[in-house]
């Protein structure tokens, strides 16, 4: 029987250390504050949004909310970033993608300071990133590393392999883990007999974006497999991973339920990369 590493738990854990750490902070006369910017109403965004929102309120953190209508120009969003960034009060800088397609991404998540991109998506936090340097994580990536540590799993010198290359999570949770001394291998839909390379991994990440594409085919006994995706399949309620668990579970000696595992993560790390910022600053 595979352990089920519960994300729900650990990610609980870690708000409940940063609910101390901001009431600590408060205490000194600092109160920890975040922005958070919606462009349009894209319903999954609005749910996003809103689980961080209340996050922030039960962790402690100040949320100023910003809601931009879906034809808001670039300009107007880049004026409220620089806005953002002038202002003392704000610890952190939360763009909410995906963006309208009448705004560049690449620009709007440039114009975020570095200082306040708690997101970790400005190119200077991810070079720093793969030099080694301080700077902000992308909060998936992070949380899925804090899911390996508090459960146990050595990461040093262990054969990674992480299936998907985005820039939010396949590449940064590649470095990330070199950065723990395992060593990596990052796959993609152009990589040849992928069963191959994945049944190689003692732990595998798969952030695919395609529902219950790793079977018991492409996992090797006794790995640790960490599912990144979330699915909802048209005519049900469930929710769906990367991973088909039913039948990787059994060869595993690890792996994380959708939902419960890597989900509630992400927001759990944001809470924390505020805190971070507000320290730094
Ligand atoms: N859209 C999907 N995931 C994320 C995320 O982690 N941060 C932001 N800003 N937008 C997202």
């Amino acid at each position: 029987m595979a352990m089920v590493i519960d994300g729900k738990r650990i990610s609980e854990q870690i708000k409940e250390e940063v609910r101390q750490e901001v009431a600590r902070l408060k205490q000194s006369g600092r109160q920890v504050s975040l922005a958070v910017i919606q462009v349009g109403d894209d319903p999954a965004s609005t749910v996003y949004v809103g689980n961080k929102k209340k996050a922030c309120e039960y962790v402690g953190i100040r949320s100023l909310s910003y809601e931009l209508p879906g034809d808001a120009s670039e300009e107007e969003l880049l004026r409220l970033v620089e806005e953002l960034n002038g202002r003392s009060d704000v610890d952190g800088i939360l763009v909410q993608l995906p963006l309208p397609g009448q705004i560049s991404e690449e620009r709007v998540l440039k114009a975020i300071s570095p200082e306040k991109d708690v997101d970790g998506f400005h190119a200077l936090n991810m070079g720093a990133l793969c030099v080694g340097k301080p700077g902000f994580v992308p909060c998936t990536p992070l949380g899925i590393l804090e899911l390996l540590k508090r459960s146990g799993i050595e990461v040093s010198g262990k054969e990674c392999v992480v299936v998907g290359r985005s820039n939010i999570v396949g590449k940064p949770v590649a470095m990330l883990l070199l950065r723990e001394d395992a060593t990596v291998t990052i796959c993609h839909s152009r990589t040849r007999d992928l069963a191959t390379v994945t049944k190689r991994a003692d732990i595998l990440i798969v952030a695919v974006g395609k529902p219950k594409m790793i079977t018991a085919d492409y996992v090797k006994e006794g790995a640790v497999v960490i599912d990144v995706g979330i699915h909802r399949v048209p005519g049900s309620r469930k929710l769906f991973g990367d991973v088909d668990f039913e039948s990787v579970e059994p060869v595993c000696s690890a792996i994380t339920p959708v939902p419960g595992g890597v989900g509630p993560m992400t927001i759990a790390m944001l809470m924390s990369n505020c805190v971070e910022s507000a320290k730094r600053r």
